[in-house]
């Protein structure tokens, strides 16, 4: 048996990677080499040299990532905040600009004990957990709809709840569907979601395009097919002072916060950027009734009472 420097064979990956269009192909080089070797990617340097056989198991698996199969799926988790997330064929892959919206969220419930949490479209369970990780005290609901990413949160909820997390509830459903989620109206301190919002056509990459499910990132002509749902859904779960974070598509960075300004029930309408400084997520306060103010159209201007902005949920918002 040879044995072969650890450093060369990074080398001639990250020139396989990089011929093969992926965008960061030294650190997806590192990343596998650190997975093969079950060491973290800053201890590499730690192995100067490996076995002729490991650079064999190595190569293979990086003509699988030249082939685009998703990183994540190739090392099989991902970190997202506190959790680490198991993911593969069937669930959207945590990205890290959610991590802006996790940070806000945890923010947005620190003063509050036991906060009532709800996140919609939860895939892998990636914000759920994020949030149950921080905050083990917080009741925690996900929700889902499609069996494959159920399973994968399923997977995850119990990996978190055997590493000593707390329980997190997962309903699997429809959230337009009013009856899944019919006992939770007006007591989430906190809802959260980061639904399909890409329009459909939308030129993605390799990885999105064959291994994302496209439930899970397209959201129809506009991309705006669940969100649009999604808003009344969230007002009528929240509690009054409640608030509700919804991740968006960065060319939504005007539409979706004017959808959440025609609800009248929703004040203190934010739009956010993400770490790449992109709009990402739009952020609101629910009020009392009595408070709501008029609501508003695209272009600032106030809504009739009886227009479609108001409430769809019979939450009277
Ligand atoms: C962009 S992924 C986000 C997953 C996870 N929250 C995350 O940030 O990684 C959107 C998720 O919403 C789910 N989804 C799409 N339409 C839905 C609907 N109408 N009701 C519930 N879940 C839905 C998809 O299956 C997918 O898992």
């Amino acid at each position: 048996m040879t044995r072969v420097s650890l450093r060369g064979a990074i080398l001639a990956a990250t020139t396989t990677l990089d011929r093969a269009g992926v965008p960061s192909p030294g650190v997806d080089a590192e990343e596998l080499a650190a997975h093969l070797l079950g060491a973290p990617r800053t201890r590499l340097g730690m192995t100067p040299l490996v076995e002729d056989t490991w650079v064999s198991t190595y190569q293979a698996l990086v003509a699988q990532r030249a082939e685009r199969v998703p990183l994540q799926h190739l090392v099989g988790s991902v970190q997202f905040g506190r959790a680490e997330l198991t993911v593969g064929p069937g669930v959207f892959i945590p990205r890290p600009e959610t991590e802006s919206l996790l940070e806000w969220a945890l923010a947005a419930i620190a003063g509050i004990t036991a906060p009532v949490v709800i996140d919609l479209c939860a895939g892998s369970g990636a914000i759920a957990l994020g949030i149950s990780a921080a905050r083990p005290d917080a009741r925690v609901i996900a929700v889902e709809r499609y069996p494959a990413a159920l399973a994968w949160a399923r997977r995850n909820i119990v990996k978190h709840i055997d590493g000593g997390g707390s329980r997190v509830e997962l309903r699997g459903g429809d959230i337009a569907d009013q009856r899944l989620l019919a006992d939770l109206d007006g007591i989430a301190d906190l809802v959260t979601a980061n639904p399909p919002y890409v329009p459909d056509g939308t030129a993605v990459e390799p990885e999105v395009e064959k291994f994302d499910p496209p439930e899970a990132v397209f959201g129809g002509p506009d991309g705006l097919d669940v969100i649009k749902p999604l808003i009344s859904v969230a007002a009528g779960l929240l509690k009054v002072g409640g608030v509700l974070a919804i991740e968006h598509d960065d060319s939504h960075g005007e539409v979706v916060p004017a959808l959440l300004r025609a609800r009248r029930v929703l004040t203190d309408v934010a739009d956010h950027n993400d770490l790449t400084l992109r709009p990402r997520f739009v952020t609101a306060t629910r009020v009392r009734m009595s408070q709501a103010r008029p609501a508003t159209g695209p272009t600032g201007a106030v809504v009739p009472a009886d227009s479609s902005a108001t409430d769809k949920t019979g939450t009277g918002s």
